[in-house]
């Protein structure tokens, strides 16, 4: 029985963003305070996450957009904003989607260069800036994206924050044609892939969400996992993080 058929078996640039003493402090940008103990929605902290994205937008930038539902509501807001982009890149034909429904000019990567910011939500991050991505799919274009920007801003609401990565399924995509014999090495490391069988990617290939993995050494997994033949892209933005994460909280954004 192939591992990825039981369940028993079940992805060099200048973007350290400075001043570093930015990290860890905490952004109070006046969201109002609901209810004493009443927490936020966590699509209207995903909103609040996005909007705080947007001080970090200059007239004309380039600028490379992720996917999922907390950019859609960057989009939205990049749309609303009185900032004008010059143009975007985008990491998924999704997005693509929403940009040019906002009025947003979308170029290919190999017309654009080096983009000046990346803005894109995670599935997990922690206060390294470790992330795991690619719950939409979408991770092969946003490791491209990222890589291709000087600064990237991960956006996220509270519930993604963790100590440690692994509790969200890791996200690989893979060549169809390797699926059993990379599932097969992912099983020998410890983890139980599982093929995502509705999804093709926007390049024709298949994921596995590969669970139950511990994941001490985020840099030293993905190392690792890139090696595998057949793999594409590895959901773990772990040797190249996020340069800024803005959290929304119920009361206020963390800068970490
Ligand atoms: C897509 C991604 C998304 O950024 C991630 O899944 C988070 O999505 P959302 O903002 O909908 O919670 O990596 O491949």
């Amino acid at each position: 029985m192939s591992a990825e058929h039981t369940s028993a078996l079940t992805e060099s640039n200048p973007k350290r963003l400075s001043p570093r003493k930015r990290a860890q402090s905490f952004l109070m940008l006046g969201i109002a305070t609901r209810e004493s103990e009443q927490a936020m929605d966590v699509s209207e902290k995903k909103r609040h996450a996005a909007q705080a994205a947007l001080r970090y937008v200059r007239e004309g930038m380039l600028i490379g957009i992720g996917t999922g539902s907390t950019v859609n509501l960057f989009i939205d807001a990049l749309a609303a904003g009185g900032t004008r982009v010059a143009a975007a890149v985008s990491s998924s034909n999704a997005s693509t989607e929403r940009l040019a429904a906002a009025g947003i000019e979308v170029v290919d990567l190999n017309d654009a260069g080096t983009l000046e910011l990346y803005v894109d939500g995670a599935d997990e991050a922690t206060r390294d800036r470790h992330l795991i991505k690619g719950g939409g799919g979408a991770l092969t274009r946003e490791k491209i994206v990222a890589a291709a920007s000087r600064q990237f801003i991960c956006i996220a609401d509270d519930t993604k924050l963790v100590a440690r990565l692994g509790t969200f399924p890791l996200p690989i995509e893979v060549i169809p044609m390797a699926r059993r014999w990379v599932s097969e090495q992912l099983v020998r490391l410890g983890g139980r892939p599982v093929w995502r069988e509705k999804l093709v990617t926007d390049h024709g290939n298949h994921i596995l969400d590969v669970h139950g993995l511990t994941i001490p050494d985020p840099p030293a997994l993905e190392r690792e996992l890139n090696q595998i033949a057949g793999v594409v892209t590895v959901g773990l933005f772990a040797i190249d993080p996020a340069d800024l994460l803005l959290i929304a909280h119920d009361d206020r954004i963390e800068v970490i």
